[in-house]
């Protein structure tokens, strides 16, 4: 049997890794500016990770959400403390796009609407009902383009507004960040008027925080630049560190009902494990500041070049937009350098690296580039 073919894969094999560093089997050193797609947040390996999984693994791995489950709780405790909404309630689920459909089920559940205005460049995921949120007509099936849907420019209030007024837009989802779309950064002001056009309408402010959360841009979560409070937040990717684990958040005003949202594996102990080992870590090391300052550091230091348009983003969440496809030159950065990188489109190279990025290693990074530039 042969794999689906749906990817596009560079010809590297990691088969070790520790902090930032990748090794392949020949024990060719890469350094990671990609975080396995902004999944690594605290390290590669990191020993108390390890230590975690492997402690939880051996008193029990597995079992249904027909039982109570101390680690959830514990994990609803200190996940609401550490990112400053202890007052919500936290639903456990295994993936971003899982999370979104949960955010969406959940707000339509609340205000008896079916319609979900998203954004132009959006990406929330691939599964049925967050794919339909996302702006990208490449992946969306027939199947999927039966949900209502409306795209609004970002930053266009008033367009966010005309929709609204229609009466039945149970959500407004917008991502902290925009990832895959090319590093979009909403202005604080925007995320304010969304908070209170969603209070004047009756429709549930969903942030998807899947690829901007957790600490990646100097704050737990990036809307919190903004000041806002959203009505469901939506997490993946690093919050457990590679473990697979997603989940949301809830506002107070929302009423749970047994049975309205489940799932087999969400919240099984492992990854409850991997999500509170990932939060003592951020503490511990304080990442979060480290991925501002590290973050800043390169942005401040991208060499002048006419080749690049705009280097936009925030903390360890940025992205490079040059004014030529970037594939050449992320190959170079591989194979010469042996450095991983992410993309966006085709003219962005983007960075994705674990919080725990040092200033050498970005400075490794810039080197890199000023010379594969330079070719
Ligand atoms: C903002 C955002 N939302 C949702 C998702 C989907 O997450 P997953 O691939 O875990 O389903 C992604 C993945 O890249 C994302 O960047």
């Amino acid at each position: 049997m042969e794999l689906f073919d749906v990817y596009s894969r560079w010809d590297v094999a990691p088969v070790r890794a520790r902090g930032c560093r990748v090794w392949d089997a020949d024990g060719v050193e890469y350094l990671d500016l990609y975080g396995g797609h902004a999944v690594i947040s605290v390290g590669h390996s990191h020993p108390g990770y390890i230590a975690a999984l492997k402690d939880q693994l051996d008193r029990i791995g597995f079992y249904s959400n027909a039982v109570r489950n101390p680690l959830q709780e514990e994990l609803a405790q200190r996940l609401g403390e550490a990112c400053g909404y202890p007052d919500y309630a936290l639903f456990l689920d295994n993936s971003g796009a899982e999370s979104n459909e949960n955010a969406a089920k959940l707000a339509s559940f609340h205000t008896g609407r079916d319609r979900i205005v998203a954004f132009r460049r959006s990406f929330h995921g691939r599964t049925s009902g967050a794919v339909a949120l996302t702006d990208n007509p490449a992946i969306v099936s027939p199947f999927n383009a039966n949900h209502k849907v409306t795209f609004c420019d970002l930053g266009d209030a008033e367009g966010v507004e005309r929709a609204l007024a229609q009466g039945d837009v149970a959500a407004v989802i917008v991502e902290g960040i925009q990832g895959c779309g090319g590093i979009h950064v909403p202005e604080a002001a925007f995320l304010q008027a969304l908070e209170a056009l969603c209070r004047k309408y009756g429709s549930v402010l969903i942030l998807d925080e899947v690829q901007s959360g957790y600490g990646r841009t100097g704050k737990f979560f990036a809307h919190q630049w903004a000041g806002i409070r959203p009505g469901i937040i939506t997490m993946g990717k690093g919050i457990a560190n590679g473990f697979p684990c997603g989940g949301i958040l809830i506002a107070p005003e929302f009423q749970a009902r047994k049975g309205m949202l489940g799932t087999t594996f969400g919240g099984n102990y492992l990854a409850c494990a991997a999500a509170l080992a990932v939060l003592d870590i951020l503490r511990k090391e304080d990442l979060m500041a480290n991925a501002l300052a590290v973050g800043e550091h390169i942005k401040a230091a991208i060499p002048a070049s006419p080749r690049i348009r705009e280097v936009r983003g925030k903390g360890l969440m940025l992205g490079i937009e040059m004014t030529e496809d970037v594939a050449p030159l992320r190959r170079r950065l591989l194979c010469e350098k042996h450095i991983f990188t992410g993309v966006a489109g085709s003219d962005m190279i983007r960075l994705l690296a674990p919080l725990c990025l040092t200033q050498a290693e970005a400075d490794r990074f810039l080197a890199a580039f000023q010379e594969v530039l330079a070719l």
